[in-house]
């Protein structure tokens, strides 16, 4: 009643919660292994976080970005220090982060290579957002149905394919845009070989290497973006989610030597980069550079998917376990949804992605028991999901 359908909801209603626990409003728990959807990157209730959005509350929220904000100065400067780049541009969302990311890099064609009608490259199963572009710029057709005419500009070639990127590479393309675990697509992590193959094209060719870490960046996969682990150094990265741990903020990020692509006047947004938000990147940023983080998350990822190995690898019902850090994806050779609803009952928050993969976005903070307590879960139910049904 009263709101569009557009989303399938469960009929849980979430109150309350601390780390990776949530509490339903009838006092039953349940462990978050979505974190929204890879969103509560430092878990519920952080109390740094939550402080930090408290204090800026009791202060003035909004004077637009036609005034000065050493706030979002501080929060730019901290987020190119560790991706290695040198220009930020805040906004509020995943979507809104890669349109200006499409929009950079098509003023970046018209004015440095001089392409009037540049082309982007983007993967099939890739996800980048429900906004005209990014929907156009993602690699799936669900998303595209009845929302035609879309903007041209587009060329959507197999993921991991390097030849069919060469091939398509012509006077006329100027990036390339892609997730390096593709997360809506089912949890798949990129071949390093292929990116590498295509951080050298995008250099030799000089076309922008454009990574997507909406949902892969702020340490989802063990470091602080996943490019880092494909030792390649990207032109352009958007990120959003665990940025404002369930504050919406995003960000596009260029290099340095780009910054007067985009000078006054070419692109803005009233909310983007308000205090609220960055007063919470800002502290979610603090926490992620505690020394020891990143380590803590490769730990427990590398973990987490040694024991989804060792306890689901063999089960008939599972094809393949793939992902990253705490990005897990198990492939089942039966639809996720029943699984995710199973696990529901069991108190265990899951996702699906696609058709029928399980996929799992722990908080970051998640501990060892709860990840025992996870995958335990998550063995019986897809076990019990698996038997024939009887008639
Ligand atoms: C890789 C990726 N890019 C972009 C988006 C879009 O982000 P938002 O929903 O904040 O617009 C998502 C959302 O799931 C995503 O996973």
């Amino acid at each position: 009643m009263a709101l569009f359908p557009t989303y399938l909801r469960h009929e849980i209603h979430f109150v309350d919660g601390s780390g990776a626990v949530l509490v339903d409003e009838l006092g039953n728990e349940y462990l978050d292994f979505a974190s929204g959807i890879g969103v509560v990157n430092l878990g519920h209730r952080h109390p740094r976080i939550e402080q930090a959005l408290i204090t800026q509350a009791q202060g003035i929220w909004h004077t637009s970005n036609l005034f000065a904000s050493p706030l979002q100065q501080e929060v730019a400067e901290i987020l190119c220090k560790v991706s290695g780049m040198g220009a930020t541009f805040f906004a509020n969302s995943g979507a809104e982060a890669n349109e200006a990311a499409i929009k950079f890099a098509r003023r970046w064609a018209k004015t440095v290579k001089i392409i009037q009608e540049p082309e982007i490259i983007t993967f099939k199963q890739s996800f980048h957002g429900r906004t005209l572009a990014t929907l156009t710029a993602t690699g799936q057709d669900k998303v595209k149905d009845g929302f035609s005419p879309l903007p041209k500009g587009f060329r959507i070639l197999p993921y991991g394919d390097i030849q069919a990127v060469k091939q398509a590479t012509g006077s006329t393309t100027a990036a390339v845009l892609l997730e390096l675990v593709q997360g809506e697509g089912g949890v798949r992590p990129a071949d390093p070989p292929f990116v590498q193959e295509l951080a050298a094209w995008c250099k030799e060719k000089n076309l922008l290497l454009m990574i997507d870490e909406v949902q892969t960046g702020m340490g989802r996969t063990g470091n602080w973006f996943a490019y880092q682990a494909y030792g390649i150094q990207p032109d352009v990265i958007t990120l959003a989610k665990g940025l404002g741990n369930g504050f919406p903020v995003g960000a596009m990020l260029a290099k340095a030597e780009w910054k007067d692509v985009l000078g006054p006047g070419t692109h803005g947004t009233t909310f983007g980069g308000g205090r609220l938000a960055m007063a919470v990147a800002r502290a979610v940023l603090e926490e992620l550079s505690r020394p020891s983080m990143m380590a803590e998350i490769q730990e427990k990822g590398t973990w987490l998917g040694q024991l989804l190995e060792k306890e689901l690898n063999g089960l008939s019902e599972v094809r393949v376990i793939r992902g990253k850090g705490l990005m897990r994806g198990i492939e089942l050779n039966m639809p996720a949804a029943p699984v995710v609803k199973s696990l529901l009952n069991q108190g265990l928050v899951t996702l699906v992605a696609g058709e029928n993969v399980l996929r799992l976005l722990p908080p970051l903070v998640v501990t060892h028991g709860q990840i025992v307590r996870a995958v335990s879960l998550i063995k019986e139910a897809v076990q019990a999901c698996g038997l024939p049904t009887s008639v």
